[in-house]
């Protein structure tokens, strides 16, 4: 399974850095987080990967594929699939319909077919309602279309971006359980999120970003203890006296769950 490797990436809007100087390695299989506060600079860092906004240094390579020169377009049929910030779904379109838009770049139907029914086998409540509007569904089936099309193309990698941003917290925790069955079937899974227990619960690998550097980095079980980690960011945690632990199952012990109907 290949690594996506980012080596010294420095990224700008204007004039000033928004990105300075990350490394950092999504090793292939894993679920590997990346924490950090609002404007820390994770959203920019996806749009690095994905050829959205350009670095204007450094390199970043998937497997042995040199990206920095790549459009999105070619990036996406490289394996990487995205779930942008937002879970922006088309409201006026179907479910059926925002799950095919996610693979426009696949001709055949029949492996369009195969494909949905993957997801609805993952999102059993999508199939119910895979012809009811998008935009009069809740948030967390929204979240489920947004995830569901970021698997249309069959991506090695998967990035979501705070996938679980304002999620009910039933809707959270299946969002949990759906990224660990998804880096079972051997997706490796780049997760940005906000939610530091549970995404430290669910990752291998974690980075802690705080204004555009990492500031800490090691297996989850570590990051946790980190105090690195709760100044840089779960300031929000610690506000509120909630110690950042490591005390959630074991990703594989979530394999297997269903998806419930929710609230
Ligand atoms: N399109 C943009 N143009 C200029 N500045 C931006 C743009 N998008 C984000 N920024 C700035 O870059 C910094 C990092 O933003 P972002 O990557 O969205 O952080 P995060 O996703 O961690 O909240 C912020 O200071 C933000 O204001
Ligand atoms: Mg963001």
């Amino acid at each position: 399974m290949s690594d996506l490797v980012i080596e010294h990436v420095f990224t700008a809007y204007d004039q000033a850095d928004v990105l300075c100087d990350i490394s950092l390695t999504v090793g292939g299989g894993s679920i590997t987080c990346i924490l950090g506060a609002n404007g820390a600079g994770k959203t920019t860092l996806i749009r690095s990967i994905i050829g959205l906004t350009r670095p204007r240094r450094g390199s970043i390579r998937f497997g042995a594929q040199p990206l920095e020169r790549l459009s999105t377009h070619e990036i996406i049929a490289r394996g990487i699939g995205c779930v942008p910030e937002g879970r922006r779904v088309f409201a006026r379109m179907t479910v059926e319909e925002n799950l095919r838009a996610g693979a426009y770049l696949v001709s055949s139907e029949r492996a369009i077919r195969e494909r949905l029914s993957d997801i609805y086998e993952i999102f059993p409540p999508l199939r119910e309602r895979a012809r009811q509007l998008a935009g009069t569904m809740s948030g967390g089936e929204q979240a489920m279309i947004s995830i569901g099309r970021g698997l249309m193309m069959e991506p090695k990698l998967l990035i979501l971006d705070e996938p679980s941003l304002g999620l009910s917290p039933l809707y959270v925790e299946q969002n949990f359980s759906v990224i660990s069955r998804i880096n079972a079937r051997g997706i490796t899974v780049l997760l940005v999120e906000q939610n530091v227990n549970q995404t430290l619960a669910i990752a291998h690998h974690g980075y802690v970003l705080a204004q555009g550097r990492i500031v800490a980095h090691g297996p989850t079980a570590r990051l946790s203890k980190d105090p690195e980690v709760q100044r840089a960011y779960l300031g929000k945690a610690a506000e509120k006296g909630t110690a950042v632990q490591h005390d959630g199952p074991a990703p594989s012990t979530l394999v297997g769950e269903g998806w419930g109907r929710g609230s």
